[in-house]
């Protein structure tokens, strides 16, 4: 149900949980001082207490707060990324509690960049931890009727329109001096390299090859229909029979799928479109993946659509 920023807020210090509008995906937020929003978020979501939470803050002092270690290359990349879709990993404040961060030694922080949020995160002492605003491996949220949909209208939600940014924020942490991206993102491995760059870091950036991060499963983002990956010279006629032997079951409303061809319209679109075909009463998804679509820009969309896909006949 659709709140103003007093209620959110209100609601939020009380122990209960609100949808947040964030310029990546809706969060599902609770406050960070209270127990009681932890557990809800959990407890709502479906989620395992395994996989940590991002913390929200609307200031970098805020996130030095929440840490122990905050080194150069924390301060660079907050200073140039922030508020943006980057979180940070960096080792846990005694005071976080270990639910949010799954018992690890370390805590995931960002400044989102969404105007509402912000000035809702400057009244909210601490910070809000939140995850992704969708039942656990469901279609993460980009509007508020996305959260609606999700949680039935039960929750509330702060109306902020839709995401810009449309996939989840890049997550990275620093190892040994060196940077390393746990779920890749609208930042990649090469932007974020050329950024500590213009400020004389000269410092490896490179993705994480078996996931520290839990939460990094192999299914995730799951629409409510099947999606297939093909490539562009499949046609459905040419691979209807060995999806439906594999499925045993009959389709009868293929949607074809082509992605933009500009990665940031790709993105900002993915979650909507995954829905959408639902929403038209399509049975299953037919996605093409593109030659085209392989740059580095493309890391996060295709991260998304491998965890999304049920099968891949590539
Ligand atoms: O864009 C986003 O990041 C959105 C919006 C709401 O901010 N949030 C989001 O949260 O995507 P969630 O819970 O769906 O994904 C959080 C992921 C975890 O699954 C895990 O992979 C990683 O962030 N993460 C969180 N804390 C971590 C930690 N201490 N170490 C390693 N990875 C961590
Ligand atoms: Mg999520």
């Amino acid at each position: 149900m659709k709140v103003d920023l007093n209620q959110a807020r209100a609601a939020l210090l009380n122990g209960e949980v609100v949808g947040i509008p964030t310029e990546t995906v809706y969060g599902l937020g609770g406050w960070i001082k209270s127990p009681q929003g932890i557990q809800k978020i959990f407890s709502t979501k479906e989620r395992p207490f395994f996989d940590p939470l991002i913390v929200h803050v609307d200031t970098i002092n805020k996130a030095q707060e929440l840490t122990t270690q905050w080194t150069k290359i924390h301060e660079v990349l907050a200073q140039a990324c922030w508020p943006g879709p980057l979180t940070l990993i960096a080792k846990k404040a005694p005071h976080i509690d270990s639910y949010i961060t799954s018992g690890l030694d370390s805590v995931g922080i960002r400044i989102p960049n969404h105007p509402l949020t912000l000035k809702l995160l400057s009244e909210i002492p601490g910070g809000v931890a939140a995850p992704s605003a969708n039942k656990f491996k469901k279609t993460s949220p980009t509007s508020f009727e996305h959260v609606e949909d999700e949680f039935s209208g039960e929750v509330k939600v702060l109306d902020g329109g839709p995401s810009d940014i449309g996939i989840e924020s890049t997550v990275a942490g620093v190892e040994d001096g060196k940077v390393l991206i746990y779920r890749p993102g609208f930042y990649t491995a090469g932007k974020l390299k050329e950024i500590l760059g213009q400020q004389g870091l000269n410092v490896e950036v490179s993705y994480a090859e078996s996931p520290v991060a839990p939460g990094q499963l192999k299914h995730h983002y799951m629409p409510k229909i099947p999606l297939i990956i093909i490539t562009p010279q499949m046609k459905w006629e040419d691979v209807q029979a060995k999806i439906e032997s594999q499925f045993n079951k009959k389709f009868i409303s293929p949607a074809l799928w082509i992605q933009p061809t500009n990665p940031l319209a790709a993105s900002r679109e993915l979650y909507q479109s995954m829905r959408s075909f639902v929403d038209l009463g399509h049975d299953i998804i037919l996605c093409v993946r593109n030659d085209e679509f392989q740059e580095e820009d493309w890391k996060g969309i295709w991260n998304r659509l491998d965890k999304a896909k049920t099968l891949s006949l590539i």
